[in-house]
Parts: structure tokens; sequence; C-alpha cells
């Protein structure tokens, strides 16, 4: 799986060209496409990257990857960035790591989002992966149970024995659909609920899927 997760990593930096503000996503898939953008700026490539989590923006300069003040930042060029599922219509969710609503903030600035997985991140319908929703700790529990209402156990995420706390300071619930029939119509829906911050849903917003799979890469558009 590494090996898939490497080659689509690699062929992903072939698309980021010199003077590009680049989204850079989070994850195990991302850190394969951060260590090889990291060979290609001690080549010469000269970019800057807008990380979007603690752990992308540390091993970013670990790598030596120029990052930019996002305050700064007017635009951005391409983003790569990883998923846990992806859809035939190239619909994701997101969030697995918990940093789903910097990654949605970037990525959705992208002119181009290039999403790169393995094969194992292919489904015909959302879902079986927990939807992770972000929502403040304020009266999370009455939050909790008006997004169960929508078919889900929401499962309150913990992180060594404690409640995980998000980049923005905020809790996740991590709802088990099993199916989601209409990804946007469940996004918009949550999204209306006072107290949800953002879903892990991400509609429409991919413009390629890398899909890594026997020593192989498959683009979809
Ligand atoms: C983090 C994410 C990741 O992109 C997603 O979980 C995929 O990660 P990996 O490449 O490790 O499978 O959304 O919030």
């Amino acid at each position: 799986m590494d090996a898939n997760k490497k080659l689509v990593a690699n062929e992903a930096v072939k698309e980021i060209k010199d003077g590009m503000t680049v989204g850079l996503g989070s994850g195990s898939t991302v850190k394969f496409m951060l260590e090889a953008l990291g060979e290609r700026v001690k080549e010469g490539l000269e970019i800057v990257g807008v990380p979007t989590s603690h752990q992308t923006a540390k091993l970013a300069k670990e790598l030596g990857i120029p990052l930019a003040d996002f305050s700064n930042v007017d635009g951005i060029d391409i983003a790569i960035d990883g998923a846990d599922e992806v859809d035939p219509h190239l619909n994701l969710l997101k969030g697995g790591g918990g940093y789903l609503v910097r990654e949605k903030i970037v990525d959705i600035l992208a002119k181009r989002l290039i999403i790169i997985v393995d094969e194992t991140k292919i489904v015909d319908y959302l879902g079986t992966y927990s939807l992770p929703i972000e929502v403040v700790p304020f009266g999370w529990e009455t939050t909790r149970s008006r997004i169960a209402e929508f078919g889900c156990a929401p499962q309150l995420r913990q992180k060594d024995g404690e409640v995980f706390i998000s980049d923005n300071g905020n809790y996740l619930l991590d709802c088990d659909f099993k199916i989601i029939h209409d990804p946007a119509k469940l996004h918009d829906d949550l999204k209306a609920l006072v107290g949800v911050v953002e879903t892990g849903l991400f509609i429409n917003m991919a413009d390629v899927v890398m899909i890594g799979h026997a020593g192989m890469v498959d683009v979809l558009t």
C-alpha cells in the first residue's frame, strides 16, 4: 500500500511548477508527496507551501519547503491532498486525521485540487468510513443528538484516552452512516445545524483524483 501511495505522490508532484503557491494537505499519502516535493525544492524548484495542519507544517519545514503565512496568501495555484474515500463523482470523505476544516479552507481556494489515494479509497458510495464532523465544544451533546437524527450514532473522537481537540480548538464527532446516498444534501443539512463547524464531505471540489494501484497511476477527472 505504501508503494502505491509513494507512486501516486511522486506523480502528483510533477504537476507543481516554479512560482506556484501550493496547498499542502495532510495524512500519510501527503507525507510521501512532501518528501518528493522537498527533493525538488533542493534541486532548485521555487514554490511556497500553505500547510493544512501542524504536522504538515512541521514536516515541510524539516524538508526545507518554504511556507507562506496564510494571512498573506491571495490565492493557491494547486493543492495536493489525500482522502479517506472517493466516489465516482469525485466527491470526497475526508478528515480521518482530524484536519478537515483547514484542509477545506485551503483546498477550496486552490485553482486546481489534486487528490492522491491508493485504490482502497475508491468506493461506489461514501460512508463506509466514519464521517468526521467538527463541532464547537459548547453544547456538543445537544449537537450530537441532532446529528444522530440523520441516521448515525456519533462518537466523540478520543486520542490517547482524552477528547481529541482539533487544530481549531473544537471536538470531532465520527458518524458511521454506512452508506451516504446524497452526500451534497447531507452536507448541507448538517451544516445548517447550530454548533456544526464543518463536515468531512468535500463536494464537487476535486479536479483530479490520482489513484495508485498495482504499480500504476490511474487518473480520474
Ligand atoms: C486528514 C485527511 C487525510 O487526507 C485522509 O485521512 C487520508 O489520509 P491517508 O493518506 O493517511 O490515508 O483527510 O484529515
